[in-house]
C-alpha cells in the first residue's frame, strides 16, 4: 500500500539478509557446487524410488526363461491362463478371466435391451387388448350359483408361488435394471440399502418359489396334458378376441397350459441356475456360472411377461376370473362358458350349445 512499507520490505527483507546478499553464492565455483549437490539428491531419489518399485513388482524380463516374449506373457493373462496362489481361492490365480468381457457386455446389452422390449411390449400389447376388447365379461345370464373350482390348500399354494414370484420378478428386475433407472431417481444410498435389502429377499424367496413350483405341478399336471380339445381351443385363440365365443375346455385350457408348463418349466430352471449363482463356485465354475446368470436372467425376463398376461387375465382382464384364486367359488355361468367339459365332469350337466361355438368331447 505504502511506498514505506515495500521499502521496509525490501530493506529487512529475506533477500536482503539471504544468501546472495551474505555473498555465500557469488563465486561461480559456489554455484556450480550447488549444482553438484542437487544433482546428486536428484540420483539418489531416483535410485530409492526405483529399488522401492522393484520390490512391490519383481522386473519382468523381456524374455522370460522360457523363450516367449512379454507380448506372449500379456496375451496368455489376457486369455485367461491359470497361475498359481498359495491362498484358498485358487481362481484368483487368473488374473484376467477374458469371457467375463464377452458375459458383461452379453448382459448389459443384447440381455438388458431385448429385456426390455419383451416387457415393454407386453405391457404394451395388453394395453391394447384392454382398449379393443375390453374387460371379457360373463356373456350370459348369471345363475347366483357358485362351484368350488380350488380348495383353500390349492389357493394357498398358488399364492405362495404367485407372492414369491412378484417380490423376486422386482428385486431381480432391480439388479438388472434399477442402476438405470432407479438409481437416478432415489439417490445412492436409498438405492444401495433397498438393493440390499432386496437381495436378500431374492436369495430367501427363492426357496419359497421353489416349494410353491413343486408343489403347483404335483397338484395341477395331470389336469395339463396337452389334448386334441386344445387344438380346437388354440385355432379360435379361446375366444378371447371375439365376444360370445366359448370354445370348450376341461379344467384348464389350452391357454392355461402354456401358463402351467411356462412356469413349471421356467420355475425349474430358475430354480435350477439360482441354486448355482446362490453358492458361487460350489457346484459351478466361473464360466458355467456366468453362463447360468445369463440363462437366468433371460428365463426371468420372458416368464414375468408372460406371468404380466396372467395376472390382467385372471384380475381386471376377465370377470368372474379372480373368485376361482380369491374364495375359490367361480359362477356356474363363468365355469360353463370358460370350462364347459370341467362343469359337466363335476355337475355331470351337458354342456349348453349356447351361441353355437361349444364343442363335444373329441372322445
Ligand atoms: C396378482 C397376481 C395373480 C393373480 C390375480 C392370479 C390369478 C389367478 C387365477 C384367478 C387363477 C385361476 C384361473 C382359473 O380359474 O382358471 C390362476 C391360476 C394360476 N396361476 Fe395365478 N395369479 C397371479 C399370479 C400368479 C403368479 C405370479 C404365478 C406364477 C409365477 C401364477 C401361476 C398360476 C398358475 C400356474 C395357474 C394355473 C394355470 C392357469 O390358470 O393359468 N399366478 N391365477
Amino acid at each position: 500500500m505504502t511506498s514505506h512499507h515495500s521499502k521496509g520490505w525490501l530493506a529487512k527483507g529475506w533477500l536482503a539478509k539471504g544468501w546472495l546478499a551474505r555473498g555465500l553464492l557469488r563465486s561461480p565455483f559456489q554455484i556450480v557446487l550447488l549444482g553438484v549437490v542437487m544433482l546428486a539428491l536428484t540420483l539418489v531419489m531416483a535410485n530409492v524410488s526405483s529399488a522401492s518399485a522393484g520390490e512391490a513388482f519383481p522386473p519382468v524380463a523381456n524374455q522370460p526363461a522360457d523363450g516367449t516374449s512379454k507380448a506372449d506373457m500379456w496375451q496368455g493373462i489376457r486369455s485367461g491362463v491359470q497361475g498359481t496362489v498359495t491362498i484358498p481361492n485358487k481362481s484368483a490365480g487368473v488374473l484376467v478371466q477374458s469371457e467375463g468381457e464377452a458375459w458383461r457386455s452379453l448382459r448389459n446389452g443384447p440381455l438388458s435391451t431385448y429385456g426390455g422390449w419383451v416387457l415393454g411390449g407386453m405391457l404394451g400389447l395388453l394395453v391394447l387388448f384392454f382398449l379393443v376388447r375390453g374387460r371379457i365379461r360373463i356373456d350370459g345370464q348369471k345363475t347366483g350359483r357358485t362351484i368350488q373350482r380350488f380348495n383353500a390348500f390349492e389357493r394357498g399354494v398358488h399364492w405362495l408361488t404367485a407372492g414369491s414370484f412378484i417380490v423376486l420378478a422386482f428385486t431381480g428386475l432391480n439388479v438388472l435394471y434399477g442402476r438405470h433407472t432407479i438409481l437416478p431417481l432415489m439417490g445412492p444410498e436409498a438405492f444401495a440399502a433397498m438393493t440390499q435389502y432386496g437381495k436378500f429377499a431374492h436369495n430367501y424367496l427363492g426357496f419359497a418359489f421353489m416349494l410353491g413350483i413343486v408343489l403347483i405341478f404335483v397338484m395341477w399336471v395331470k389336469h395339463n396334458i396337452p389334448e386334441r380339445n386344445d387344438i380346437a381351443w388354440a385355432l379360435k385363440a379361446g375366444g378371447l378376441f371375439s365376444k360370445g365365443v366359448h370354445p370348450a375346455a376341461k379344467k384348464f385350457n389350452a391357454g392355461q397350459k402354456v401358463i402351467f408348463w411356462a412356469t413349471v418349466l421356467g420355475g425349474a430352471a430358475l430354480g435350477f441356475t439360482g441354486v448355482q449363482l446362490l453358492w458361487p463356485f460350489s457346484f459351478a465354475s466361473m464360466a458355467d456360472m456366468q453362463l447360468y446368470q445369463l440363462i437366468h436372467s433371460a428365463v426371468a425376463v420372458v416368464l414375468i411377461a408372460i406371468v404380466i398376461a396372467h395376472i390382467y387375465i385372471g384380475s381386471v382382464g376377465m370377470e368372474g376370473a379372480f373368485d376361482a384364486m380369491g374364495t375359490g367359488d367361480v359362477e356356474l355361468q363363468w365355469a360353463r362358458e370358460h370350462h364347459s367339459l370341467w362343469v359337466q365332469e363335476v355337475t355331470g350337466e351337458t354342456p349348453r350349445h349356447h351361441h353355437g361355438h361349444h364343442r363335444a368331447p373329441a372322445e
